[in-house]
């Protein structure tokens, strides 16, 4: 079972899109959890509205215990939840408030590998308490960026953030970098991708498209061009490419 985190402290950039599609992607074949740790649960309600606290990531991190919504074939929920805000304030209070997460890993671990092959969590764009845990306990992180100024800065800061708490917590966490929202023939696209191709964390991109820029995920839509295809295609390999990284395949 491996855990990959999305996250870049920089709204908009696709991280909510990113995670929906690549859950989407994986569980054609395996068996993924996803979690969603945004207070603003943009990927739960993608998936639905769940009201009932024991299916969210509050119950989770105020008592260790939550049962994960069954959404579909391969695919479990565990939900956000608008109180989330309040949440981070308690658990800015709590001992160990960095290892919540990894303590209910931990104390589960036998069955969420007898599950789960991948851990998928969304975060918010902020280096804030729950996003420390979902990194702490994480194989692999996924930062995100679009065509925009500051976007590059913000890898390099999430760069700076990872390497600080594998430092602090004794952690190996890896960390790749996607391109978002990519139009080739554009000058910013352009600037994006030149950049990027600098970091060895770069793994790909994703295009530009209100194919991709809609609720129901790219693998789930009824193909109809020749174009869709190819996109679908492009997405898949990039996938593939980032669960090898993490697997060590690669
Ligand atoms: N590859 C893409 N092509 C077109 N639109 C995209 C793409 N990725 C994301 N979007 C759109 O950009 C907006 C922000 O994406 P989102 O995933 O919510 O970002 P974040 O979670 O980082 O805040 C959304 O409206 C989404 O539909
Ligand atoms: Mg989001």
């Amino acid at each position: 079972m491996q855990i990959i985190t999305v996250n870049v402290n920089k709204g908009g950039a696709g991280k909510t899109t990113f995670t929906h599609n690549f859950a989407e992607y994986l569980r054609k074949n395996y068996r993924v959890l996803v979690l969603d740790f945004d207070d603003s649960a943009n990927l739960t309600s993608r998936y639905g509205q769940f009201h009932d606290l024991h299916h969210t990531i509050i119950e989770l991190f105020d008592h260790g215990v939550v049962e994960p919504i069954a959404i579909s074939k391969n695919l479990d929920l565990i939900a956000g939840h608008r109180e989330v805000e309040l949440l981070k304030e308690r658990v800015q209070s709590k001992r160990r408030r960095e290892y919540l997460f990894g303590k209910w890993l931990a104390q589960n671990i036998q069955e969420l590998q007898s599950k789960y092959d991948y851990i998928l969590i969304d975060t918010e764009n902020d280096e804030g308490i729950l996003t420390q845990n979902a990194i702490i306990t994480s194989d692999l992180v996924v930062g995100i960026a679009e065509p925009h100024k500051d976007n590059v800065t913000a890898l390099a800061n999430l760069r700076s953030f990872v390497n600080d708490l594998n430092a602090d917590f004794d952690m190996n966490t890896q960390l790749v970098f996607v391109a978002n929202k990519i139009n080739r023939s554009k000058d910013n696209s352009k600037e994006l991708l030149k950049s990027l191709s600098k970091f060895t964390e770069y793994a790909g991109y994703l295009p530009d498209r209100t194919l991709i820029a809609d609720d129901v995920a790219i693998f789930n839509k009824k193909v109809v061009s020749k174009k869709n295809a190819q996109d679908v295609e492009h997405v898949s390999e990039l996938f593939e490419v980032i669960r090898k990284k993490v697997e060590g395949e690669v």
